[in-house]
């Protein structure tokens, strides 16, 4: 499926803007593309016991699977000015599991597959079936 990139990023921006981050003050937006041609988006949701915060992703996330499931073939990140942001490790681990290592996710060097930018990953097929 061909990834429009500018659309990503556009809700990418536009879903940051409803981030929740009155304590860190970074809000973050995240848009997916999934694998039947919607697009998916999330941002931030903190929280005064701080480390109960949400991440853009976990928000996503929540939004891939209460929107009809399926598989993420492409995200893009953006901090509170618009640019590219590389998502946090917990968050690597959950766009793995929703698209696998074939996901592609921008960065400043351009498109890079969750197998690169998190490398030997555990998932889904290292459970027993
Ligand atoms: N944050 C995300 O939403 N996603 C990431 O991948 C990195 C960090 C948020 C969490 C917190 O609200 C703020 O950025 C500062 O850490």
């Amino acid at each position: 499926m061909e990834i429009n990139w500018q659309e990503l990023h556009d809700e990418a921006k536009r879903v940051m803007k409803l981030s929740y981050s009155p304590y860190s003050k970074f809000p973050v937006g995240v848009a997916g593309l999934v694998s039947d041609g919607r697009i998916i988006g999330g941002c931030n949701v903190e929280n005064a016991s701080y480390g109960l915060t949400l991440c853009a992703e976990c928000s996503m996330i929540s939004n891939l699977a209460m929107t009809g499931g399926g598989r993420i073939i492409a995200a893009l990140c953006v901090d509170g000015n618009g640019n590219y942001l590389s998502p946090c490790g917990r968050c690597r681990q959950l766009l793995f599991e929703h698209g696998g290592p074939n996901l592609q996710l921008m960065t400043p060097d351009g498109p890079q597959p969750m197998s690169l930018m998190l490398p030997w990953g555990f998932g889904p097929e290292d459970l027993p079936k």
